[in-house]
């Protein structure tokens, strides 16, 4: 396909919620269809772009404001994009969806208690015992989405079903071709 639709799908959602789980087989799955694709994820980008950053308001904010810039540049150009951040305030999802303008909030929802059982990155055991501060979701904010265009339930979804979803809303807007 030569006129490829730039697009941002933006998953914001709790640490080990599954943002990257899912990001990573869309991915895939849209360079199965041929499709140009970038991913961008806060455990990367936060070792090379956002290095010097940290986890406070201001830093949070500042890690999503460069990404964005990013992503833009990418949208614009007729690139599939998916980025994968806590994201923790919703002010800021507003301007990145104002800047970027082809974007595609993926609230990937999932109990704070499932996640504290699962702890994937032993990070929750940590924050709960006090040990990394400004941990989001046990001492640090996060303002769920108030309209996102998907959400995914990852408690109770498997990760095919939320991919499913997700191709099959960029299907529906005709974002990518039907597969
Ligand atoms: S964001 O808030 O700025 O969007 P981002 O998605 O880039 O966060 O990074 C989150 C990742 O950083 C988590 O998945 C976790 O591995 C790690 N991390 C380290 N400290 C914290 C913290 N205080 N709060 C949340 N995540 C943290």
């Amino acid at each position: 396909m030569s006129e490829q639709r730039g697009f941002t799908l933006w998953f914001t959602g709790l640490s080990g919620s599954g943002k990257t789980a899912i990001a990573k087989v869309v991915e895939q799955e849209l360079r199965d269809r041929n499709l140009r694709v970038e991913r961008l994820d806060g455990d990367i980008v936060r070792q090379s772009l956002t290095r010097d950053l940290g986890f406070s308001k201001e830093d949070r904010d500042m890690n999503i404001e460069r990404v964005t810039f990013v992503a833009k540049l990418l949208t614009r150009n007729g690139v599939a994009v998916l980025c994968s951040f806590i994201s923790p305030y919703r002010a800021r999802r507003a301007k990145s969806r104002e800047e970027i303008g082809e974007f595609i909030e993926v609230f990937v929802e999932c109990p704070l208690e499932t996640l504290v059982e699962r702890d994937v990155k032993g990070l929750y055991a940590k924050a709960i015992a006090g040990e990394i501060k400004n941990f989001t979701g046990v001492s640090d904010p996060y303002e769920e989405p108030e309209n996102p265009e998907i959400v995914v339930h990852t408690a109770e979804e498997t990760i095919e079903e939320s991919v499913a979803k997700v191709l099959a809303y960029l299907e529906e807007k005709g974002y990518i071709p039907v597969g």
